[in-house]
């Protein structure tokens, strides 16, 4: 039974685009469970370039006039500016961002007829993706730099300030809080290069693809790779070399998709050592009220929502990622129509990405570090048990001979009570003669980190150089 209503002066009795060969138009089940363009209409300024340069190249080879050339290009820029302004009119029935714009420009030219020679949908939208996969990518690293540049900041403001380090989240070796946001700038960083990696692949043209064997036509790919911007270091076009790779390839999304991830763990990481230290046990920071929320029922609280959200969302970005590879794993070539699923998790991932990475830099702006409950952790003599073994290898003492002796020292000042600070000097020559009478100089956190000096290592003078390092790196990176 066709339903046949004719809305905006279209016959929807037949699918318009490809109603051709149908008697019976979709269910209007068939309808919702099949559209897209209730997402993929944030592709739009990309389709509508996209468009526009298919346009220009259907001039230059002489299949469009100028005057068919002149209206599709103002109409399409027309329709442009509606969707901008929130006039347009997307409908489900006409499927996809696609369509609804092939069909808003056939209003307005019947030139609009021949914009699709020799294009598919498949090759469209792979361009389209790939010219969104570019800008997001400069958005998210621009993001990045945010992350990396107020971490660089907290580093500098807080150079004096020392924090216990920790492995298997017990006490282990005293360092500078600063080196610990510098730590993460080096993951924000590789996250940088990530981004900018998948940008580089993003970088090449399957416009002309075809649905998946190009075409009879004499499609001109390098004017339309030119055009778009899809070009190398020397402005040479880069093009897809298989039209049925360019077409069901999907390896782009799962690289953004992927970086996304790893950066996800980075700011989760991050956003669980603050949790950790902004709880009333650690108390070696503060986090700003305007990120933190209060509870319902206890008056008191002052929770690290935007933190635990931060790593909340982390999950949501790596699930997208395996959401992509199921997707493609078992789809023969070519394009099936399973790949329209690809756009929603690569739109999220993006989304949250950029979010985070917004929240935590807001956040990360406002922390405030506590002195004297950093001074009160980082004093703990047992910190500089490993300070102590050195002294005795320097002295001679073979390194597993010197880390028992220690290890002595602190097994006994255990007993007595006492820290391995305050054991009496006869005590320690009883152990180990070696020890002298100037073992205790090594309880100074400025020491133990003034001795640390080689490369990557957290002496005062090479994180000023790292600060340093990392403020010429933000100066010098706007390339892109
Ligand atoms: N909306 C579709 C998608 O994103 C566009 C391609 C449709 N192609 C097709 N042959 N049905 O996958």
């Amino acid at each position: 039974g066709g339903q046949s209503a004719i809305v905006d002066g279209m016959d929807f009795s037949k699918q318009a685009t490809w109603g051709g060969r149908f008697d019976e138009p979709p269910a209007e089940l068939m309808l919702r469970f099949s559209e897209s363009v209730s997402f993929d209409r944030r592709l739009a300024a990309f389709d509508i370039q996209c468009s526009q340069a298919y346009a220009a190249m259907l001039k230059h080879i002489g299949i469009l006039n100028d005057l068919e050339h002149e209206s599709i290009h103002q109409g399409l820029a027309a329709i442009g500016e509606e969707i901008e302004s929130g006039q347009f009119i997307w409908q489900i029935e006409l499927e996809d961002v696609h369509m609804n714009i092939e069909h808003a420009l056939s209003k307005r030219t019947d030139a609009a007829a021949k914009l699709h020679t020799g294009r598919s949908r498949n090759d469209q939208v792979a361009t389209d993706m790939r010219l969104y996969f570019k800008s997001i990518c400069s958005t998210i690293r621009d993001c990045l730099k945010g992350v990396i540049a107020t971490l660089t900041e907290r580093a500098e403001v807080q150079a004096e300030i020392a924090i216990p380090g920790y492995t298997h989240f017990q006490r282990a070796q005293p360092v500078g809080i600063a080196h610990h946001w510098l730590a993460y700038v080096e993951m924000f960083a590789r996250d940088y290069e990530r981004f900018q990696a998948v940008w580089q692949r993003a970088n090449i043209c399957p416009l002309g693809s075809g649905a998946l064997a190009g075409s009879t036509l004499p499609i001109d790919r390098e004017f339309l790779a030119r055009t778009l911007g899809f070009i190398d270091e020397k402005g040479n076009p880069r093009l897809t070399q298989n039209s049925m790779d360019a077409v069901a390839d999907r390896d782009v999304f799962i690289e953004f998709a992927s970086a996304s991830a790893l950066c996800s763990l980075h700011y989760s990481r991050l956003a669980e050592d603050l949790i950790v230290w902004s709880s009333v046990e650690f108390g070696f920071v503060s986090l700003p009220e305007a990120f933190t929320t209060g509870s319902s029922l206890m008056p008191q609280k002052k929770n690290p929502d935007a933190l635990e959200l931060i790593r909340g969302k982390a999950s949501r970005v790596q699930g997208n990622l395996h959401t992509l590879l199921t997707l493609v794993k078992g789809l023969p070539l070519t394009y099936n129509r399973d790949l329209q699923e690809d756009k929603p998790p690569v739109f999220d991932s993006a989304d949250q990405t950029i979010l985070c990475l917004e929240v935590l830099k807001a956040t990360l702006a406002g922390v405030e570090t506590r002195p004297e409950r950093c001074r009160a952790a980082v004093a703990d003599p047992a910190l500089l048990a490993t300070d102590l073994v050195d002294l005795l290898v320097e002295r001679g003492v073979a390194f597993r001979a010197a880390h028992h002796c220690v290890g002595a020292l602190v097994g006994r000042a255990e007993k007595l009570g006492v820290g391995l600070d305050q054991l009496p000097q006869e005590e320690a020559i009883a152990i180990e003669p070696l020890l002298g009478d100037d073992w205790k100089t090594v309880f100074d956190v400025r020491r133990a980190l003034e001795k640390r000096t080689q490369a990557g290592m957290p002496s005062p003078q090479n994180i000023k150089k790292q600060i340093q390092g990392w403020k010429n790196w933000l100066k010098g990176s706007s390339e892109h």
